[in-house]
C-alpha cells in the first residue's frame, strides 16, 4: 500500500486547496527565488504536483517526473501539462520507485537538477525501524553528492493550539543548517504557530550539508495538525 500517495493523497489535496494555498504560495516564491542551474529538471515524488508551481517548472527546457503512484503521471499532466506545453517545455512523467533506482536515474540524466518534492519526510513510515530509515536517507543524500539538488520535506509535524483558519500561518523563516543560534529562532517560530508538543520528528534533520541555507514553512496539512516543511538547495 502507498502510505504517502495514491487516491488518499489526491482526495486530501483536492479538498484542502484553500487551506494549503498559503503554503503553496510560499513554496512557489521560494522556488522562484532559487537560481536555475540546468535546463533539465528531475522531480521525485511529484504526484499530481498539487503543491508544485507551474511557473517554476516552466523555467526548464525539460521536466521528468517520477512517482510510484500509477495515477500520478496522468494527474500531473492534467495539472501542469497545458502550461508547460504552451511554454515549449518537454514534460515526461514516469511511474516507478525513483529512490531505489536513484543512482541509475542520475547516470541517465547527468546534467539535470534534482528536486525531491515532499518525499523524504515519509521515508520513516516506509521503514520498520528508525535506524533503517536513517540509513536509507543517508544513502539517498550520498547518491546525490556532486549534483545540484533540492528538497522540500517534512521536518516535524504535530498538533497546534487552534485549528486553521483561527490560527494564522507564520511567515517563512530562513536559517542555516547546524547553527546553534538558529535552533532557538526555530523554536520561537514553532511556538508562534501554536505548536503543542509532542511533535513527530520525520528524521530529516541531517538531510542537508552543514551551512546550507534552509527555509522553514508552515503547512496546515490538517486543520489542527500542521507540518513544519523544510526546504533547501545544494550546489554541485
Ligand atoms: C506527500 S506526497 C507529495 C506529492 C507532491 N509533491 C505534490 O505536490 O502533490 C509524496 C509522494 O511521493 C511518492 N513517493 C513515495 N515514495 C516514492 C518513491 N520511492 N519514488 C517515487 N515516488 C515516491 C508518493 O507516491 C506520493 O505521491
Amino acid at each position: 500500500m502507498n502510505l504517502t500517495g495514491g487516491l488518499r493523497w489526491h482526495g486530501r489535496a483536492w479538498a484542502a486547496q484553500a487551506r494549503w494555498a498559503q503554503t503553496c504560495a510560499d513554496i512557489e516564491n521560494w522556488l522562484l527565488a532559487q537560481p536555475t542551474a540546468s535546463e533539465q529538471l528531475m522531480v521525485i515524488g511529484a504526484s499530481a504536483g498539487w503543491m508544485m508551481s507551474s511557473a517554476w517548472l516552466a523555467r526548464y527546457k525539460s521536466v521528468h517526473t517520477w512517482d510510484i503512484d500509477p495515477l500520478a503521471a496522468r494527474f500531473f499532466r492534467w495539472r501542469h501539462g497545458r502550461t508547460l506545453q504552451a511554454q515549449g517545455v518537454r514534460l515526461v512523467c514516469h511511474t516507478g520507485d525513483a529512490l531505489t533506482q536513484l543512482p541509475h536515474l542520475l547516470r541517465e540524466h547527468p546534467q539535470a537538477s534534482i528536486f525531491l518534492d515532499n518525499v523524504l519526510g515519509q521515508i520513516r513510515f516506509q521503514n520498520q525501524h528508525i535506524a533503517q530509515a536513517e540509513k536509507r536517507l543517508r544513502s539517498i543524500t550520498q547518491a546525490l553528492r556532486g549534483r545540484h539538488w533540492g528538497s522540500v520535506h517534512d521536518r516535524m509535524s504535530g498538533p497546534v493550539q487552534m485549528a486553521w483558519p483561527a490560527q494564522a500561518l507564520p511567515n517563512i523563516q530562513t536559517v542555516t543548517q547546524v547553527h546553534p543560534e538558529d535552533a532557538q529562532t526555530t523554536q520561537h517560530w514553532l511556538t508562534s504557530m501554536g505548536a503543542q508538543s509532542p511533535w513527530l520528528d520525520h528524521l530529516t534533520g541531517s538531510i542537508f550539508p552543514e551551512g546550507t541555507r534552509l527555509t522553514n514553512m508552515a503547512w496546515p496539512m490538517k486543520p489542527a495538525y500542521w507540518h513544519w516543511l523544510q526546504a533547501g538547495w545544494v550546489a554541485r
